[in-house]
């Protein structure tokens, strides 16, 4: 299989003879704390696999482990339109599907940027702004109207509850959202209100979570894959187990349906080691988490996901800045403001290719209107290598887990995220983390690869809404069984 993706960060082989020692001498602990060793990566992953365990348990753990309601592959043969909706961190994805019924699908795609206010603002506003939204997409691809509603399938990227597939009860906002009023409650009835109100023709069928949706597009079209993966704002994956594996669903699954058959699992693995026993969190974790709308929460996540990559690399250079080790006697004004810089900055910042890292420089000059030196553009650049390799080590560790815990021994594992898609080296060094923690042979083709998933928010969507509507038709369950 073909590593698809761009090309690893170079690292540099630019000497740091001009860098002063005292810094040299600053930036050490951070080479140390970073780097998370092979050996570390096994610890971390065998406490992984008993905690995903502890998750299925009825008893429950850290990892939620909610049982996605997707019991049946795809046959390739569904047909059909259908909506699909993705609430992500910066936009509202709407996706119009049509699948063919032999493998194929259409899509018809708008993005619209999710103003920024909206993440904290009031529910009634954010419901309003996806159902206009809806609107003016079917509007405009069905202007004529419609005979029936049109299914829509909603990606609701966060941990939501599902006792059947269409419900998801927000158990908590991760991400930096915080929209007061929605935790605890259906997020499924506030959507259908809202389409209702501005009067769109759609029907909510099916509440998705990212994973599941890669999971169920990639398995679609590949079918060596096990696992969807996420490596973006958040990280999270998702695979197929077993029912009677899943000691919280005995006896809570219609009599009819087997022990044997397959059931979605959305991990949420994004809060794995909330009780901090294995991992190596530094004081700049520690502080990302306490400043958090959740503290206590996410904290596997907090450590490697995109959302926090660029706020690791602000707190570090601000603590270097204060201890007057770099960007001495300037106005640090626009660096003491939290979360200014995103995972682009890490990410362009390895990504610059001269060897003076002039394109650094323009970076800081002209968004944080801070003037660097080379030797501190040296060690920036350093800095953002050392968290961009410990996110890319660390986030593997889910996918390990799992596949040691299903005894896969190879495996395709569908993965998206704008870290995934955009973050130099990622793929390169996702792949070494795993090499290291399974202790492949060199030279061989590695039986574990992750590779480009499928749009699983749109198609991955519309695929599950159509296998919610033909079980429903079936009359089967898509759901606990009644009084369970
Ligand atoms: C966060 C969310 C999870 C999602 C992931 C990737 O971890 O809680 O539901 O799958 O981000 O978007």
């Amino acid at each position: 299989m073909v590593h698809l993706g761009p090309k690893p960060a170079q690292h540099r082989k630019g000497t740091f003879a001009d860098v002063p020692a005292q810094l040299l001498e600053a930036i050490k602990p951070f080479e140390q704390e970073f780097t998370i060793s092979g050996a570390k990566l096994q610890e971390i992953v065998n406490h992984f696999i008993s905690e995903l365990d502890r998750g299925l348990s009825k008893a429950g753990g850290n990892i939620p482990m909610i049982p996605g309601w997707v019991m049946d592959y795809p046959t390739g043969k569904e047909t059909g339109n259908y909506v699909a909706i993705d609430l992500g961190g910066t936009n509202l994805r709407v996706v119009l599907v049509k699948l063919g019924g032999n493998r194929d699908f259409d899509t018809t795609q708008s993005k619209f940027a999710l103003p920024p206010h909206l993440r904290t603002g009031s529910k009634d506003e954010l419901w309003e702004f996806i159902a206009k939204c809806l609107k003016e997409v079917v509007d405009d691809v069905f202007p004529e109207g419609v005979t029936e509603p049109i299914p829509l399938g909603f990606t609701f990227s966060y941990p939501a509850s599902q006792d059947r597939i269409n419900e998801g009860i927000l158990q908590r906002w991760t991400k930096g959202w915080d929209v007061p009023g929605i935790e605890g409650n259906d997020v499924v009835p506030m959507l259908q209100e809202a389409v209702k109100k501005v009067g769109v023709p759609i029907n909510v069928v099916a509440l998705i979570n990212d994973t599941v949706g890669t999971l169920v597009a990639s398995g679609y079209t590949d079918p060596e894959t096990k696992m969807g993966v996420i490596f973006g704002t958040g990280v999270n994956g998702a695979y197929y187990d077993v029912l009677g594996d899943i000691p919280k669903l005995e006896g809570r699954c219609d009599d009819d349906i087997p022990a044997t058959s397959l059931m979605a699992i959305n991990c949420e693995y994004g809060s794995f080691d909330n009780e901090h026993q294995v991992l190596p969190r530094t004081k700049y974790d520690i502080q990302i988490d306490a400043e958090s709308p959740r503290p206590g929460q996410q904290s596997f996540e907090k450590m490697n996901s995109g959302y926090y990559l660029g706020e690791l690399l602000r707190l570090i250079l601000l603590e270097l800045y204060e201890k007057e080790l770099i960007f001495k006697g300037q106005n640090v004004d626009k660096l003491k403001k939290p979360f200014v810089m995103d995972t682009s900055f890490p990410s362009r910042i390895e990504l610059d290719p001269f060897e003076n890292l002039s394109d650094v420089a323009d970076i800081f000059q002209d968004e944080l209107k801070i003037q660097t030196t080379e030797p501190e553009r040296k060690i920036i650049r350093r800095l953002a290598e050392l968290i961009g390799e410990r996110s890319a080590r660390l986030s593997v560790c889910g996918i390990a887990a799992i596949c040691k815990k299903r005894k896969y021994e190879t495996a395709h594992i569908a993965a998206d995220g704008s870290v995934f898609n955009k973050y130099p080296g990622f793929r390169e060094r996702a792949a070494k983390a795993l090499r290291d923690i399974y202790e492949w042979p060199a030279g061989k083709e590695d039986p574990i690869v992750i590779v480009a998933a499928e749009d699983g928010s749109g198609v991955g969507a519309a695929i599950i809404a159509a296998l919610t509507e033909k079980r429903l038709k079936d009359g089967k369950s898509v759901g606990v069984k009644a009084n369970a």
